[in-house]
């Protein structure tokens, strides 16, 4: 990702919607899915978000870890033909219609045993009920996946595992990817110590405003 071609600049914390209102600004849903609040994923998502209102965009964040989302239970319901969607009446029901409306969809996840969080991957699986052939309220839309870890080699971490995983599941969805930023840190909010990699996610939040 080339942070020279700077699409934005960062005026820093608490500077959100430097742009003003923008009604027709891009609708962006983010999921946090880390249990740690201000954790290394949750600040990539943070500087995400601040790059993208700070071009008008919206953006509503959705904190995983505090949402009751079951398993898909492979019940089945949601592909019989009229199906009105999951039958799993859960915390899931109030998420498919922001997944709807979303322009963008970024995904936010530490690197839990060479793949993504056992909460991200719960959200994922949920999208069964909306993601397969004529129900795929994904196609078309665009995706950015943020991840941190704690080894140095995004190969040995497993991040290359969770950013292939997305990549199939965008191809599967007929989604774009509009970008990946990951990084490795250990304790929370370490990562925003990569200035670099922080400016990243700030210009990816930009890209996704546009
Ligand atoms: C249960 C658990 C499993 C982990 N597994 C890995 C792993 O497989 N590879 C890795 O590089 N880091 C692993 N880590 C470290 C986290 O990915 C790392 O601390 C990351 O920055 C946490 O992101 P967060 O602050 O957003 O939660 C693991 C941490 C935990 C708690």
């Amino acid at each position: 990702m080339n942070i020279n071609n700077a699409a934005c600049s960062d005026p820093g914390p608490g500077s959100a919607g430097g742009k003003g209102e923008n009604l027709m600004g891009k609708q962006i849903v983010v999921l946090l899915g880390s249990p740690r609040k201000r954790g290394n994923s949750s600040k990539l998502a943070e500087h995400v978000s601040r790059g993208a209102t700070s071009q008008g965009a919206s953006v509503e964040a959705y904190y995983l870890n505090g949402m009751n989302i079951r398993p898909c239970q492979a019940c089945m319901k949601c592909q019989e033909e009229g199906s009105p969607g999951c039958a799993l009446k859960d915390d899931m029901q109030d998420l498919y219609p922001k997944l709807k409306e979303a322009d963008v969809v970024v995904i936010a996840s530490p690197i839990y045993w060479f793949n993504i969080s056992a909460q991200t991957k719960t959200v994922i699986d949920r999208c069964y009920a909306v993601g397969v052939g004529k129900r795929n309220i994904f196609k078309g839309k665009r995706f950015a996946f943020l991840l941190s870890y704690a080894d140095s080699d995004p190969f040995v971490s497993g991040a290359v595992n969770a950013l292939r995983s997305f990549g199939d599941m965008c191809n599967y969805l007929e989604a774009e990817i509009a970008g990946m930023v990951y990084g490795s840190a250990g304790d929370p909010g370490e990562i925003e110590k990569n200035q670099a990699l922080m400016e990243e996610a700030y210009q990816l939040g930009c890209r996704l405003a546009g």
